[in-house]
């Protein structure tokens, strides 16, 4: 298959080319798109042979589920049972980087929910996004467009790298924004449970709803299907250091001749063969995973990478750094 990139405008996206990406949509196809987070990898969410194209792509497992992407807040109220609490959020925070988990409605298939009762439901806030599914005029089912256990996506040329021969369309719209993947509550139960840190953050989160509960076995063994398996796996070591920490000790950074590629807000304790850094946990956000692509290609033996403090998007920072470093070994 071809790939065909088209460059769109990210405020004001032009109609042709929209209208030309929602008929793939409506036809079955793929489309990648960009959000405020990371590209998508997006098919029409209530056809299931459409479904199992993402998976196949991918190259991901079927049983974890994926996110539907609406263009307006009503359009959740057909997927799933929207309660006070879910409207609350989503009047707060939609559109946004907020993925909510809800009692999924029967004609939600059991492609998207990987078989459970419940939907993952997020209203994007990106024009372009936005243009796309309200073009189609369907939900858009869509995992992030990279292959499974690469960085997620943050330009049209990472898509590229990852998913060229393999998607209709790619829609470039340049860099997202936000960076990391949205926050995904689950708010079927009692209390709001975090199953996955991202763009909005825990405090805003509390400061909306109240109490947030840690997923069953902390951030770490999430109730979110995805989070069982091994995500971004680098081919060459991650070391993980928090601010302030000692850097020198670690056997994987001492061999002599070692070189190092660095990743942090402070300036690298070690001579670096390649230091990219950023000066706050936003721009941290943003940058992580390109950076991630670009240090994984510098020739460097070993990723050195610092941890930001555990608050606002930096949690969502450690997650994923967490993740390439494999602390999720032992649940993959
Ligand atoms: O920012 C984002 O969320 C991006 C953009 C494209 O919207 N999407 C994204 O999708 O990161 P994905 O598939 O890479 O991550 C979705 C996460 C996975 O961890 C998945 O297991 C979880 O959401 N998830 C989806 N449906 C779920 C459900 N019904 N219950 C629990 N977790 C669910
Ligand atoms: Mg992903």
């Amino acid at each position: 298959m071809r790939t065909e990139v088209f460059a769109v405008d990210g405020v004001e996206p032009e109609k042709d080319v929209i209208s030309r990406a929602a008929g793939v949509i409506r036809r079955g196809g793929l489309v990648a798109f960009p959000t405020e987070t990371v590209y998508g990898l997006g098919a029409d969410a209530l056809s299931p042979k459409a479904v199992r194209r993402i998976f196949e792509a991918k190259g991901r497992p079927v049983d974890n589920p994926l996110i539907v992407h609406v263009g307006e807040r009503d359009a959740a109220d057909r997927l799933g049972q929207v309660d006070e609490r879910s409207r609350r959020l989503m009047d707060l925070f939609w559109p946004g980087p907020l993925t909510l988990v809800i009692r999924a409605a029967r004609e939600v298939p059991a492609e998207v929910t990987g078989g459970l009762a419940t939907v993952a439901v997020r209203m994007p806030a990106h024009p372009v996004a936005i243009a796309l599914i309200k073009g189609s005029g369907i939900p858009i089912a869509a995992p992030s467009a990279n292959r499974s256990g690469r960085p997620s996506p943050t330009t049209a040329e990472a898509v590229l790298e990852d998913l060229g021969g393999r998607v209709e369309i790619i829609l470039d719209a340049g860099p997202t924004v936000v960076g990391v993947e949205s926050t995904v509550l689950d708010v079927t139960g009692d209390l709001p449970v975090l199953l996955r840190p991202g763009g909005v953050s825990l405090e805003e989160l509390t400061r909306a709803v109240g109490p947030v509960l840690p997923s069953p076995g902390g951030i770490h063994d999430a109730g979110s299907p995805g989070t069982r398996y091994r995500h971004y796996a680098p081919s060459i070591p991650v070391v993980l250091r928090g601010p302030g920490e000692e850097w020198a000790k670690d056997p994987r950074l001492c061999r002599s001749g070692v070189r190092i590629a660095y990743v942090g807000m402070s300036p690298s304790p070690v001579v670096a063969l390649i230091e990219i850094r950023f000066g706050t946990v936003e721009g941290y956000a943003t940058g992580l995973f390109s950076a991630l692509r670009e240090l994984e290609r510098s020739g460097a033996d070993v990723i050195l990478a610092e941890l930001p403090a555990e608050e606002g998007v930096g949690l969502a920072v450690r997650d994923r750094l967490r993740r390439a470093a494999g602390d999720r070994d032992r649940n993959s």
